[in-house]
């Protein structure tokens, strides 16, 4: 992990994540969180602020070092009680059939082998548990699409491994969740390349 990566990155994307449309699409979709909460790429902690009164303890991942320094700062901030890992969705530390709701927000575009950390999702998710995802992907205009193939390259370089052109709905479709519903939308401010918004909730 370079300089990049480790100091430079976590600070570029913590500021352009704080966005005030961003923060209302977190707080949104955190609404509806209770229970044992698993947080996946908790990066700098922006979540943590969103969370309802009735969700005062967390358990999160995240393997990027730079981004989880930035996070245990925000945590030493926030009256919630974090259990921080450092480690990647592949292979979650936890039993099965642990949590009640598992969160992401803008993670899945980060992750190399999101199949299997979305395997892992569905592994750890109690019966009825729900996966709840904020995520950025594919759009749906083919030429639109094309640009998010050709620009990936360039893009998983400058944001440290983030993909343009995931097709959130049917990855998360290809597990055994009993009902999928996803929301698209589009990112107030933002072109479609990085805006188009995938919001959805899928239960086990
Ligand atoms: C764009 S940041 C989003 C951070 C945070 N979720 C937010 O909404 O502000 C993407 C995050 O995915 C994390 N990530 C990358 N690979 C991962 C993996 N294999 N498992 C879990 N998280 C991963 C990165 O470290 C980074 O914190």
């Amino acid at each position: 992990m370079g300089i990049y990566s480790r100091h430079v990155f976590p600070r570029l994307c913590d500021r352009a994540m704080r966005r005030s449309e961003m923060a209302r699409l977190r707080s949104e979709l955190l609404a509806d969180v209770d229970g044992e909460v698993l947080e996946i790429g908790f990066g700098t902690g922006l979540n943590l602020e969103h969370y309802p009164e009735h969700v005062r303890r967390l358990t999160a991942v995240d393997p990027g070092e730079g981004m989880g320094r930035l996070g245990r700062r925000r945590i030493a901030r926030s009256k919630m009680e974090v259990d921080h890992r450092v480690t990647g969705a592949e292979s979650l530390p936890f039993e099965d059939d642990r949590f009640d709701c598992v969160v992401t927000t803008w993670t899945l575009c980060s992750i190399p082998a999101v199949r299997r950390a979305l395997s892992e999702v569905y592994r750890v998710l109690k019966p009825g548990g729900r996966f709840l995802f904020l995520e950025h992907g594919l759009n749906d205009d083919p030429s639109v699409r094309r640009w998010q193939h050709r620009l990936t390259l360039i893009q998983r370089v400058l944001a440290d491994g983030c993909r343009l052109d995931l097709d959130v709905e049917s990855v998360v479709r290809s597990q055994l969740f009993r009902e999928v519903e996803v929301a698209r939308f589009l990112l107030e401010g933002t072109p479609r390349l990085l805006g188009s918004i995938y919001r959805g909730v899928a239960r086990k």
